[in-house]
């Protein structure tokens, strides 16, 4: 997958709270407007950016407040590649979809939605990568969706 910055590189760095993902979300949607993305593409994006970010203060940060959650997003050939970091220890395990049957029965817990989403929405998406701005994952969103990269 793409890494380097280019000319229409943006980044938001936004501060550890709850909240500020809006922020993330917004320029997303931005970024993707620009680029003539569909109303229904700049939807998946914003729902990825989202549950990157708010995975990223509550488990990457672990809520610290003086920690930062930074997205970086540029565009090449059509597709929008997306990075969002931290500064905890990255991904340690990617879980298996979650079982609905077994959440309701209060077998499992109601979490692991997240990553689902993500895994379903993007084309691409790497779970563990490693830049100076911290631990995170790197997911590309093509502007007409493929069925790569689909778990
Ligand atoms: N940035 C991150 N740093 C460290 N661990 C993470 C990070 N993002 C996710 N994880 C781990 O992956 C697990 C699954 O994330 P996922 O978003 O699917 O579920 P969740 O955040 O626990 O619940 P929810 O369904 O509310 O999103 C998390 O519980 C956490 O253990
Ligand atoms: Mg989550």
């Amino acid at each position: 997958m793409a890494t380097n910055v280019n000319e229409r590189t943006i980044e938001v760095i936004l501060p550890n709270q709850i909240g500020y993902e809006r922020i993330a979300m917004a320029s997303s949607a931005s970024f993707a407007k620009m680029f003539g993305f569909s109303p229904a593409r700049i939807e998946d994006l914003k729902t990825v950016v989202a549950e990157a970010a708010i995975n990223a203060m509550q488990h990457g940060n672990k809520g610290r407040p003086d920690a930062r959650v930074t997205m970086r997003m540029n565009l090449k050939d059509d597709t929008i590649y997306v990075t969002v970091t931290d500064d905890g220890e990255g991904i340690k395990q990617i879980y298996p979809k979650p079982d609905i049957d077994r959440i309701i029965d209060n077998l499992d817990p109601a979490i692991g939605f997240g990553l689902f989403l993500i895994k379903q929405l993007v084309d691409d998406v790497d779970f563990n990568i490693r830049t100076e701005k911290g631990n995170g994952l790197r997911m590309a969103i093509k502007k007409t969706k493929s069925d790569q990269g689909k778990v």
